[in-house]
């Protein structure tokens, strides 16, 4: 295995809509699709579609969904050994929201992500161990994630902390244990307190930030693309211009595509160029998981 992803999985209802019911009120949206998302699911599918060999340690719920979950990950060649059922829970689902600015709102509801104990990382410890890297996420309890980062540190393993959704509680002393800490503008704002509006905030926010002693800190900025700072050193990426339909997950895009192309050259700035290219190509199409390129059409769009 190249990759072990110790994630949530959740099912996404994504709704297009421009309007939002007040109290009370029904409206009708025009469309709405169901698909296979979830931060650590979307960033295991997405290195799998590229290539890489993913393992997933995650929690299904006992329903409908689980099933499905599964077979989906399978698909993709992720390996789902460690893929359990949290029993007399429901699976985590997320009710989405994308406007015709192709801006994304997103409800989580854990379910049986929020089951995910250190007891599934000791069960799968002789599959991890053989992995190169670990990606983390905060869709699962806070004592799980630093649960990973303490067995990554102890066997040698790289890790990538997405410190998403933005946990206020974050211990820093675990992210700084990381190989690479890759929040989002609003994740950096929520972290920092700071704001991010310009690039100015982001760098000063992203040096309070590596004061704590971060090693590598990748910051996606959406449109406006990402950076990675390392000490007194900032790589700016430009972002990739596309006509935007749906952004949901495009986050995970990154992540997935940038743990892929670490693995396999080894090198941060064009692991960056490559996942933010990627990012900007799964906008263009609707949805998260589905919305990404596998290694092909990733191509095709590069050579575009
Ligand atoms: O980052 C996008 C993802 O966040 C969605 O797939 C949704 O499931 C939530 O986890
Ligand atoms: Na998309």
């Amino acid at each position: 295995m190249d990759i072990a992803v110790i994630g949530s999985n959740m099912v996404d209802l994504i709704t297009y809509t421009n309007v939002m019911p007040k109290a009370g009120e029904t409206l009708e949206a025009p469309e709405f699709a169901l698909g296979c998302g979830g931060k650590g699911a979307n960033q295991a599918v997405a290195a799998a579609k590229l290539g890489a060999k993913v393992m997933m340690v995650s929690k299904v719920g006992e329903d409908l969904f689980a099933e499905n979950t599964v077979d989906n990950l399978r698909q993709y060649g992720v390996d789902t050994q460690h893929v359990t059922v949290a029993p007399g829970t429901s699976s985590g689902v997320a009710p989405i929201f994308v406007d015709d600015q192709s801006q994304n709102r997103i409800l989580i509801i854990k379910g049986a992500n929020a089951m995910l104990a250190p007891a599934d990382i000791d069960a799968a410890a002789e599959s991890l161990k053989a992995c190169r890297l670990i990606v983390l996420q905060l869709e699962i309890p806070l004592p799980t994630v630093y649960y990973a980062i303490d067995f990554a540190r102890k066997h040698g393993i790289k890790v990538i902390l997405n410190p998403a959704p933005a946990v206020a509680g974050l211990d820093i002393a675990y992210a700084c244990q990381c190989d690479f800490f890759m929040p989002n503008e609003t994740e950096l704002e929520i972290l920092t307190g700071l704001p991010v509006a310009t690039e100015d905030d982001v760098l000063r926010a992203g040096r309070v930030l590596l004061g704590h002693g971060l090693k590598n800190l990748v910051i996606t900025l959406g449109s406006r693309g990402s950076l990675w700072m390392q000490g007194d050193e900032v790589y700016r990426v430009k972002p990739t211009p596309v006509q935007a339909v749906d952004t949901s997950g495009a986050g995970d895009a990154f992540i997935g595509c940038f743990a892929h192309s670490l693995i396999e050259q080894g090198d941060i700035a064009r692991a960056m160029q490559a996942a933010s290219a990627y990012a900007a190509c799964s906008v263009t199409q609707k949805g998260t998981q589905r919305s990404y390129p596998d290694a092909d059409t990733f191509h095709r769009f590069l050579t575009a």
